[in-house]
């Protein structure tokens, strides 16, 4: 199958809703030299959109992350207050209203009524699972999850959820489109409320919330300690690589080392899930496989490597250092 399956040079997308997250996808789809249909029921928030997308292209183009001029790539996005005229021929409509269960499962009989009977119905919903909001449709085999993350024309990576009824080719379908536009798509193999991406942010932000209440520190020191440590390593590597790269003997090491540790600080928050020999054998095992241990030296290195090269750049920038750029909540 070949991304024109998804869509042909004719066609364009539709996205519903034209507020910071349905500008950002039409600046992707746009960027990606798709039409794109942007709907709104709000006229001020259509009329501000496409000063919104142009202003963004125009910063995207001065630091050289365009390959064309801003002009083409805006005129490929038209704005409707008729949700029809939106969806008519589009073959893929990415759904971006506030989120709200009745607000979503309302249009959606909407677009399952409007749109071309094998149109692709995405929802960029953060929290609810598309079994919640499509269930009853008639065309519930072509709805699914498209979550981004925010902004979705800087952040690379998108969250693909279908639920047990969405047809395996929908699901193809989508991630091929994302992929054409420069997305990353990240299938989950079962829903969840929240997918992973607000699973991982949600896990974090709980417990600094009690680090606050609790009076440990301000959330201007936990704001500093994630952005200047925790942070600037996961650009680089994501969480599982970051420990596997900080013990020596890799992620296996790590667990035994710190497992208990980490349990314990999970029980004094009331959450008992042990890392068990089992489930710290099967990421070992995924982890070896992208890493052999006789790699890892290099590997840290490269890290290493690569934070100095971060680290210079926000130099440049001004950040990560008192009086920087990034410094105005810092006391
Ligand atoms: N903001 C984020 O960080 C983020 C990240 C990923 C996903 N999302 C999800 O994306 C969706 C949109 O969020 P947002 O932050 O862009 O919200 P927003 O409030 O900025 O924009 C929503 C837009 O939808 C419009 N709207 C409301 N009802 C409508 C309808 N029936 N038809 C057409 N347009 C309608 C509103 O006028 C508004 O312009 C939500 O489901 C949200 O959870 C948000």
């Amino acid at each position: 199958m070949t991304d024109q399956s998804v869509i042909g040079e004719t066609d364009g997308v539709a996205v519903i809703g034209a507020g910071s997250i349905g500008s950002a996808w039409a600046t992707v789809f746009a960027t990606a030299g798709l039409r794109v249909r942007l709907h709104d029921t709000a006229p001020e928030r259509l009329e501000a959109a496409l000063g919104v997308v142009a202003d963004r292209l125009d910063k995207l183009y001065a630091r050289s992350l365009l390959a064309e001029p801003p002009r083409s790539i805006i005129g490929r996005i038209v704005t409707t207050r008729h949700l029809s005229d939106a969806l008519n021929c589009a073959p893929y409509i990415q759904e971006c209203v506030p989120e709200s269960l009745e607000l979503k499962q309302a249009l959606f009989v909407e677009l399952d009524r409007l749109a071309q009977p094998e149109a692709i119905l995405a929802s960029s919903s953060s929290f609810l699972p598309i079994s919640r909001v499509a269930s009853d449709l008639a065309g519930r085999h072509r709805a699914l999850i498209a979550h981004p993350g925010n902004p979705p024309y800087l952040l690379r990576v998108v969250e693909v959820v279908p639920a047990s009824f969405t047809a395996a080719d929908v699901v193809e379908r989508t991630c091929l489109l994302m992929a054409r536009c420069g997305l990353a798509p990240v299938r989950l193999r079962k829903e969840i409320e929240g997918f992973v991406f607000n699973r991982l942010q949600g896990a974090l932000l709980r417990e600094a919330y009690c680090l606050v209440r609790d009076g440990i520190a301000s959330a201007g020191d936990i704001d500093l300690l994630v952005r200047e440590g925790l942070g600037l390593r996961w650009s680089l590597t994501g969480p599982f690589e970051t420990v596997d790269l900080n013990t020596r003997g890799g992620i296996a090491a790590h667990a035994e080392r710190m497992g208990p540790a980490y349990l314990r600080m999970g029980r004094e928050r009331g959450q008992n899930d042990p890392w068990t020999e089992e489930l710290v054998a099967s990421v070992e095992a995924e982890r070896r496989r992208q890493l052999p241990l006789e790699d890892w030296e290099a590997r840290v290195q490269w890290r290493d490597e690569m934070l100095m090269a971060l680290i210079a750049w926000r130099r440049q920038a001004g950040i990560g250092r008192p009086g920087g750029a990034d410094q105005s909540d810092v006391e």
